[in-house]
């Protein structure tokens, strides 16, 4: 793991001398999980009453390699308990400098396939399954909806149901779960113009009263990539931090630096280098980026 972390210090070094506006600060990195071989467990029959408590088979998650309090010393849970510090130091105004809507986090990626959603949903269960914190985890990648899917829960409504009904209310959706200091807002039934509604008014006013209501939660959101489609920019203009996951061996520089040229006015943003390998040599990967994880305060 150190030397992961220092393979990815150097390779963000490498990154600054390459022109990559890249801020200062730490490294981490999150390996290619190997996940054990298990039959996939049927979805669990549900009453169609509104419950919204859910439950998450935390074995099926230990074996998938997912952060789990079943497995508090894995591999896996160690790299997020790297990751996730300076994130709640910040969200609890306990960073450098407080930072405005410290508290909401997006996760994000250049282009699609990155490792978004696993890194979203291991991030949420991370800080909601060792810490005081209570944790909201929102699928705002409206139009490629997972973390249910990863979850192997069913469907429920969530977000797009109260972008598209003023009358909807956040508690309606939410989805409690059985590691206590998780809730999921789920993405919510699927919506022909659902990018638009993520770069709409009403998502505007749904993100100010989420950070009103829940503002001593820590409120984690999977979303589009930021190259691909404008909603994701619009979306990171109304975060207090933004993790930006890099595929270590698929993303192109370049394709990172545009990427984080579109959320430059976010106050603190940490990149990670996603399926980073552990002793791999100078120059794996494209062109010289490697692998490994930096994260910086400031632009
Ligand atoms: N560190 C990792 N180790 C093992 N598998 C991983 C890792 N990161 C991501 N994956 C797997 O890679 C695939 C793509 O990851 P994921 O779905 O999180 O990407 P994404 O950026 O959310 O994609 P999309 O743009 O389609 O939403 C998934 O099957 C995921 O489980
Ligand atoms: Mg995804």
């Amino acid at each position: 793991m150190s030397s992961l972390i220092e393979q990815a210090s150097r390779r963000l070094e490498q990154l600054r001398q390459a022109g990559v506006a890249v801020p200062d600060i730490v490294a981490a990195a999150v390996a290619p999980v190997v996940p054990e071989p298990v039959a996939p467990a049927p979805p669990p029959a549900r009453p169609s009453v509104v419950s919204r408590q859910v439950d998450l088979d935390l074995d099926a998650l230990t074996a998938a390699g997912f952060v789990s309090p079943n497995a508090p010393r894995s591999q896996i849970a160690d790299q997020y308990r790297v990751i996730k510090r300076p994130l709640i130091a910040n969200a609890m105004g306990k960073g450098a400098t407080p930072i405005v809507n410290g508290n909401l986090i997006m996760v994000t990626s250049a282009v699609a396939g990155e490792g978004k959603s696993f890194n979203a949903l291991n991030l949420a269960l991370s800080i909601a399954t060792e810490l005081n914190n209570t944790v909201m985890l929102v699928d705002a990648d409206v139009a490629r909806p997972s973390i249910l899917r990863m979850l192997g829960l069913p469907a429920s409504r969530g977000l797009l149901d109260l972008l598209v009904d003023d009358k909807a209310d956040l508690s309606q959706v939410l989805l409690r779960t059985n590691i206590d200091k998780l809730t999921l807002l789920p993405s919510g039934t699927p919506h022909p113009r659902a990018t638009e509604l993520l770069a709409s008014d009403a998502m505007n006013t749904l993100i100010a009263d989420i950070a009103r209501r829940y503002s001593d939660r820590i409120v984690i959101f999977d979303s589009p990539p930021l190259l691909l489609t404008t909603e994701s920019r619009v979306l990171a203009t109304h975060m207090g931090q933004i993790v930006v996951v890099v595929h270590a061996e698929k993303t192109l520089r370049n394709d990172v630096q545009h990427a984080l040229a579109t959320i430059e006015s976010c106050p603190v943003k940490m990149m990670v280098l996603n399926q980073a390998k552990a002793g791999a040599g100078e120059g794996y990967g494209y062109g010289g980026y490697g692998q490994g994880y930096g994260y910086g305060y400031g632009s």
